[in-house]
């Protein structure tokens, strides 16, 4: 890939600046073959019940006033708008509790009163909000309003890990909740993930950063099709996942459905209406939560299966009620059995079997489809993928200790195939050999016999995603997860470069 191929590219997508995106140009290692299965890295499976409430008045509130700190580096650019970014001041409305429905019978078929909850309570809302227009015929129509404020630093806590919390991103998304057989909300894990969401949530809150309850993921998605099949089950749903937003203090939902009229995880419930359901699903939730909830959905780089299982051209449906997708740009080539990019930026030798699944392509994709830039967030992993051909003296291993699957970051650089160098950037080491391929835009290792390659991001090709981002006019970048990064959070800081470079 050459850098003029690469302003080609931009240049097709209508970007302004494109002076400041180049790629380096060392790499003639073939990373590519047929990526195919799309998805989050697993977490471990549970399907248990949605235990007791835990009463909303034992978590301290968000505070009204508390500025977070900068972060301390001095290598990360201040946003130009300090209140419009990571230094929120304003605290998510606080909703009094004796107003909720009660959570204490999730399987109740109690119904929130969505005629008067969709009615629009607040007379001036915020730009970047969902919004409700009267039409001449009296009718009503939900429509987005994109907000103009500086793009979003996101990352995900996943509840398998016990990630510290940085005091600059602006989101934090709590992965998973999980819908369970009953169309009620489960958790991962049952015993530690209801605390860790309660104390993340005042964690968060206290430094300006709003929290997300991430609903399904990979190993979560099983019965997403049931729940959102009938109107009853919606109404169950729904009411399960707003008393779920109301017990906890939350800021939004996620819903990442792995993934609508298609099987996702080998037993997933799948219906060719599935993609109609989850529109009527995500109408039905985004007039039961409150005005000021972001109502957002994890896609992978295609859009949902229509009812012949094709991807739908037409998405503005979805674009109308959800405030952004989370472009899961990763897994590439999970399941391919040769080595390939974990999350590759684009298509850059033009020669991949599959040219879309990266985030240019994505992008393009749910363009056209009618999201507008504003309401999309690029994905980006925290993690690699190591393929293992043969047993060799310098090996690395997996994140659930095998030789072949997803490895983080922060793990690279633990085993000591990665090691940070006196600039800051993280040069190989331990018998392994960092090169850069130009096809993706992304770093890989190998050892020196070939034996291992692993793919991956690291501070270099997360910038170049997050610039990409930025250049388009998206909403912000996402990363997967937490625990991935440095305990200086170099990832994190290589995105807020980028998204914050002019
Ligand atoms: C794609 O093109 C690059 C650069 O020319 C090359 O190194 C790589 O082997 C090609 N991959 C495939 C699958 O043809």
């Amino acid at each position: 890939m050459r850098p003029r191929n690469i302003i080609f590219l931009l240049l097709a997508l209508g970007v302004r600046s494109i002076a400041q995106i180049t790629t380096q140009t060392s790499s003639d290692h073939d990373l590519s073959t047929s990526p195919n299965s799309l998805g989050l890295s697993s977490p471990p499976q549970a399907s248990q019940t949605l235990p007791d409430a835990i009463s909303s008045s034992t978590f301290a509130s968000p505070s009204e006033t508390t500025a977070p700190e900068q972060i301390s580096s001095g290598t990360l650019p201040s946003p130009s708008d300090p209140t419009s970014t990571g230094s929120q001041t304003t605290s998510p409305k606080q909703t009094s509790t004796d107003t909720l429905p009660s959570s204490s019978d999730p399987a109740s078929t109690t119904q929130t009163s969505t005629s008067d909850a969709s009615t629009p309570t607040s007379p001036e809302p915020e730009s970047g909000q969902w919004d409700v227009e009267t039409n001449p015929d009296g009718s009503e129509e939900v429509f987005f309003a994109p907000s103009d404020s500086n793009p979003l630093m996101i990352a995900y806590y996943a509840d398998w890990t016990n990630p510290t919390i940085p005091d600059f991103l602006d989101w934090i998304d709590f992965a998973f909740a999980i819908p369970t057989k009953s169309f009620s909300l489960a958790w991962d894990d049952p015993h530690s993930a209801p605390l860790q969401l309660a104390h993340l949530v005042s964690a968060a809150h206290a430094v300006g950063t709003k929290v997300k309850l991430s609903i399904g993921g990979w190993t979560g998605s099983r019965y997403f099709s049931p729940a959102v099949s009938s109107p009853q089950n919606r109404q169950t749903f729904v009411k399960s996942i707003v008393d779920t937003y109301y017990q906890y203090n939350l800021d939004g939902i996620e819903i990442d459905w792995e993934y609508p009229g298609r099987e996702g995880q080998d037993g997933n419930l799948v219906d060719h209406k599935d993609s109609q359901n989850f529109l009527a699903f995500l109408q039905l939730l985004r007039s039961c939560l409150p005005r000021t909830a972001k109502l957002t959905a994890a896609v992978a780089p295609q859009t949902f299966a229509d009812e012949h299982g094709q991807p739908m051209k037409d998405c503005s449906g979805f674009a109308k009620v959800l405030d952004w997708i989370l472009i899961m740009n990763y897994d590439t080539f999970d399941g391919s059995p040769d080595p390939g990019p974990n999350a590759p930026l684009f298509d850059g030798c033009k020669n991949s079997t599959e040219p879309d699944s990266n985030a240019v392509g994505a992008f393009k994709i749910f363009k056209n489809a009618g999201f507008r830039e504003k309401q999309m967030v690029l994905g980006i992993p925290a993690y690699g993928y190591a393929f293992r051909r043969h047993p060799s003296p310098a090996f690395v291993k997996t994140d659930d200790g095998g030789d072949r699957g997803s490895v983080t970051f922060r793990s690279l650089i633990q085993q000591n195939a990665l090691q940070r160098a006196d600039d800051g950037s993280f040069q190989s080491s331990g018998g392994f050999s960092r090169q850069w391929d130009e096809c993706s835009s992304t770093p890989f290792l190998h050892s020196s016999d070939g034996g291992q390659v692993i793919s991956y991001d690291d501070p270099e090709s997360v910038r170049k995603k997050a610039r990409f981002a930025q250049a388009m006019g998206m909403r912000g970048v996402n990363l997967f997860e937490l625990s991935g990064d440095t305990e200086d959070w170099a990832l994190l800081k290589a995105m807020a470069g980028g998204l914050y470079s002019s």
